[in-house]
């Protein structure tokens, strides 16, 4: 795909759709490989801009955003402040938003972002700050808000306007609903916007229902305006929002009718864009086998039919005339993707013992392999990959578990004090140990906001060890094959993690090394460049990466399954591994053994299905995809990716 990624070091703006490639776009767009270096040059436009305008002895005003976002380009700024003497004195910001009602100090304020991410770290003057006042008086909020604008417009308006995107289309916090002409006002959150900020807040019902927010229009008047959108959370929103027509229901749409906005994007969050689902619609694409594969899927889903099925016909009416005419006929080509389809499942996914493997995902020998599940949660193991974790024991591998993060902040104070509690009862009267005593005051005394406490936290960390014993006793593994590495930058006690360190790697690359694993399974989650998966997988990139020049690493193959939130597409999946009926059950069951994740559990997110229920839904529609593709119809799939490290 990287041929239709744009030109990687600039986010210059040209008009939309003027490149044939991007003709069904109406928002100009780069999209990049990795959100890092998309925000490195974010925050270069901005510096420049800063140095331009004091170069003139001009005031800079910056719209400024907070979320998961634009972090990296904050970080950036900073550095550039550190290193490069880049000065913030001739700059006045402008927040977007804040939460309404909402404490500055309180560690959820966008108040307490800015400080945290920016202010405290550079050199702006702090009566050049504004952000709204979630403390402003519910009858004076008019008022207040009239005085934001006018004083946005006293400085002679935005310069630049740094946005993220709301999977409702929101920008700020304009919601479906907001006139383009909006300014600054207070405005009730949509239920998604509540629901994607409820792991933050420890819960829904802690998120407030209101915020003050720039208008559509404030946000219309900046002089050039960036949005930023990774993975892909964002994919449909952008689709919608960069090729769609414009309505209030998604409020970013307005952003069409701006002469000087470009949204960056990484290609998960472009993922949607025609130009990247459906490349053949846009212009010329070299048919490379995933490029074929892929085709070949979407036409099926289009035409709604099975591969041997498809004709001449079906190809040329829908952009696919080249694929055809490469590959001399719809005959030949269909039955050389069933054959590339039908390679992908086995039901031996440590590779089948003295058989061919030629057309096999994985190789036969050694016949039985050294394996390590790395499991970024005490729990992504079974309700990720289940079922080919079963087989791998059952068919004789030597099966390592090695889960990656305690996972202690997802344990509620209501469980955790109920272990507490057993204990407590269980040891005879005034023979309490001290430590248990602690993790009971601890909790009970525990204001809202507050963090848990040290004891409190190791108390949560081994429920979720011993959860995580029980379901990976029932698959046969010996305790001593479990691996709890308690990675380092997850020990925060809040959902904000320290980024991967050194002490990570190493832990991770100690038990590779130790091991020396023929696989390595691994959670492929590469959207969220700031949540927990995505950190533990460079954990194990990185960690690859550098025993790569170790012997054992040329007989090492990397696989990644997906968590629970989504799944990889038909055309990326390199391995599928089929369960029987008997096998979901096997793979319900435990799951069932991380009983403080079922029920409500603390980070449910937008879906409120438990996991074991999404894991189901997931494996059987992979299922029911490749039974509609023509192929073999099983119960569920497990689908994996092998990824070259
Ligand atoms: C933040 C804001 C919001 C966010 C949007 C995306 O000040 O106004 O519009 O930009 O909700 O949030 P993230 O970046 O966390 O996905």
């Amino acid at each position: 795909m990287k041929v239709h990624i744009d030109a990687q070091n600039t986010i210059k703006y040209e008009k939309a759709g003027t490149h044939e490639h991007n003709r069904y776009e109406k928002i100009h767009n780069v999209v990049f490989e990795k959100s890092s270096k998309a925000s490195y040059l974010v925050a270069k436009e901005i510096a420049d801009l800063i140095r331009e305008k004091n170069k003139k002895g001009e005031t800079c005003v910056l719209g400024l955003a907070t979320g998961s976002s634009p972090i990296r380009v904050y970080d950036e700024l900073v550095k550039m402040h550190k290193n490069e003497g880049l000065s913030f004195k001739n700059v006045v910001t402008f927040n977007l938003d804040e939460y309404y009602p909402m404490n500055a100090e309180s560690i959820h304020s966008y108040h307490y972002f800015m400080n945290e991410h920016l202010f405290n770290h550079i050199d702006i003057p702090k009566d050049q700050i504004n952000i709204p006042d979630g403390t402003t008086d519910q009858d004076e909020i008019t008022s207040y808000c009239k005085a934001y604008e006018e004083k946005i417009a006293k400085y002679g308006g935005l310069d630049f306007q740094l946005l993220g995107i709301g999977r409702t289309g929101h920008i700020g916090f304009n919601e479906p609903g907001s006139h383009y002409n909006s300014i600054t006002r207070s405005i009730t959150l949509d239920q998604l916007t509540r629901e994607d900020a409820a792991p933050s807040f420890l819960g829904i019902e802690n998120v407030p229902k209101k915020a003050i927010t720039m208008g559509v229009g404030t946000v219309f008047s900046a002089k050039r305006i960036v949005l930023l959108a990774w993975g892909h959370k964002k994919a449909s929103v952008l689709k919608e929002t960069i090729e769609g027509e414009i309505s209030p229901q998604i409020p970013a749409t307005y952003l069409q009718e701006h002469n000087n906005t470009t949204f960056v994007l990484d290609t998960e969050a472009a993922s949607l864009l025609t130009r990247f689902e459906s490349p053949w619609l846009v212009g010329e694409v070299t048919w490379t086998d995933a490029m074929t594969k892929r085709a070949v899927v979407w036409l099926c889903d289009k035409v709604e039919k099975s591969i041997l099925r498809l004709t001449d016909k079906d190809y040329n009416e829908h952009g696919l005339a080249s694929l055809i005419t490469e590959k001399g006929s719809s005959y030949e080509l269909n039955i050389e993707m069933f054959n590339k389809l039908q390679h992908t499942i086995t039901g031996w996914p440590g590779g089948k013992p003295n058989a061919d493997d030629t057309n096999r995902p994985e190789r036969k020998s050694p016949e039985k392999k050294r394996v390590i599940i790395f499991s970024p949660h005490p729990d992504d193991d079974v309700i990720s990959m289940g079922g080919t974790f079963d087989r791998l024991v059952e068919q004789g591998h030597e099966v390592h578990i090695a889960y990656q993060t305690s996972g202690n902040i997802a344990v509620s104070n209501a469980d955790a004090l109920k272990y507490a509690e057993v204990a407590m009862d269980f040891l005879p009267e005034g023979e309490e140990l001290e430590k248990i005593k602690e993790v009971v005051t601890g909790i009970n005394k525990k204001k809202e906001n507050e963090t848990d406490a040290i004891s409190v936290r190791e108390l949560k960390g081994l429920i979720r060890k011993r959860e995580s014993i029980a379901a990976t006793r029932y698959f046969n593994v010996p305790d001593t094959q479990v691996h709890f590495l308690n990675l380092p930058f997850y020990e925060t006690g809040t959902v904000k993690k320290n980024p991967l360190g050194p002490d990570d790697i190493q832990i991770v690359r100690d038990l590779i090394a130790s091991v020396k694993p023929h696989q390595v399974y691994a959670a492929g989650d590469l959207a969220d460049p700031h949540g927990t998966h995505k950190v533990c997988l460079d954990a194990v990139f990185k960690a690859m990466a550098e025993l790569k020049p170790e012997p054992f690493m040329n007989d090492c193959w990397l696989w990644l399954y997906r968590g629970a939130w989504h799944e990889w597409e038909i055309h990326e999946i390199d391995m599928a591994v089929p369960m029987s009926p008997d096998q979901v059950l096997r793979k319900r069951k435990a799951i069932f053994f991380h009983q403080t994740q079922k029920d409500g559990v603390l980070f449910q997110g937008e879906d409120l299905r438990e996991f074991w229920v999404r894991a189901e839904d997931r494996n059987k529609k992979t299922a029911q995809h490749y039974r509609d593709l023509g192929l073999a119809d099983y119960a569920a799939i497990e689908a994996f990716k092998r990824f070259d490290y």
